[in-house]
């Protein structure tokens, strides 16, 4: 259903700026403006994620004998358009694997995973990954990490990609910082230019595995409120794997619970957004939520 009251005013700015540019380069400068656009549309409950019957084993030799581990599944479920879903559970539990598994870095041992209607074949640039280790290349700055990701997609001309990179920069808060080497920055530093580096190609979906599990409790509280400030100006389909449940609370619209690689709990989260992380933790709901999830646990 359109929504009068949105204006989207897409196709004006992006033809002025240049007429060659594609739709995904002008979705890479008016990130935003899709977004709510899509929703405008009332894409918002659209499945764009969808696991069927998904299952991974892993074979591994034990001297001669082969030791089968079902890693996950089978699970099926959907995830539906700019939610944000909290992947819970404790190590082991399947959560990297389910993660790489729509990110198209494994490929299942049965079952299918499909994004936006496509069977998942292998990495593509709607869904970009974040990892527990930022993974940035120690010779390249900062700015130039954030960079790769366009340069390899060509996805924008170098004028654009310096005005993308900037912007990302800012909206991580390390504007000042795009001639720093990563060893020059700490490792919340790092994690932001991580999130900056795959957002810069503006994918559909973003992918992430414990993107704070490596530093202190504070600065992973800091970062999860810098998360949501950014999901909010710039909203798309987040797969969020944490094994805290304060975190997955504190940032999600829902919450899967794996267990030995099976859902065993699947929760929405009707807490009121904007979130203030430090205010939400107090909130009953929070509570009652947070009990019956570590039950679950
Ligand atoms: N490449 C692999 N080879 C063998 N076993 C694996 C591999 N990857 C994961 N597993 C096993 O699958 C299970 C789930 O692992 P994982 O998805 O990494 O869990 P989590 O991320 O929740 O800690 C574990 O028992 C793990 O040992
Ligand atoms: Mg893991």
């Amino acid at each position: 259903m359109q929504n009068p009251d949105v204006e989207v005013p897409v196709s004006e700015n992006a033809h002025a700026a240049d007429q060659e540019e594609g739709d995904e380069l002008r979705r890479v400068r008016f990130p935003t403006v899709f977004a709510v656009a899509r929703r405008a549309n009332g894409v918002k409950d659209q499945t764009v994620i969808e696991l069927r019957e998904l299952c991974r084993t892993f074979v591994v030799q034990r001297g001669r004998e082969e030791i089968v581990t079902r890693a996950l599944g089978p699970i099926t479920l959907s995830i539906a358009d700019l939610q944000f879903v909290g992947i819970l559970g404790r190590s082991g539990s399947g959560k990297t694997t389910l993660l790489r598994l729509i990110a198209g870095l494994v490929q299942p041992t049965a079952g299918d995973v499909l994004v936006d209607g496509q069977r998942v074949r292998g990495p593509g640039p709607d869904r970009a990954v974040v990892f527990q280790q930022s993974a940035l290349y120690p010779w390249r700055t900062v700015e130039a990490n954030v960079r790769l990701g366009l340069e390899l997609s060509r996805l924008a001309k170098k004028g654009t990609a310096d005005e993308i990179v900037h912007r990302l920069l800012d909206l991580v808060g390390l504007g000042d910082f795009g001639g720093y080497y990563p060893n020059q920055l700490s490792g919340g530093m790092q994690q932001r230019v991580g999130l900056a580096r795959a957002l810069a190609v503006s994918p559909r979906h973003l992918l992430m595995d414990e993107p704070f599990g490596s530093v202190d409790a504070i600065l992973r509280r800091e970062l999860g409120a810098e998360l949501l400030r950014i999901w909010e100006l710039d909203r798309r389909t987040v797969v969020f794997i944490t094994h805290s449940v304060e975190e997955a609370l504190t940032l999600s619209d829902r919450v899967i619970v794996l267990k030995d690689g099976l859902v065993a709990d699947d929760v929405t989260i009707n807490l009121p957004r904007p979130r203030d992380p430090e205010a939400i933790s107090d909130d009953p709901a929070f509570l009652q939520l947070r009990r019956s999830l570590l039950t679950t646990l």
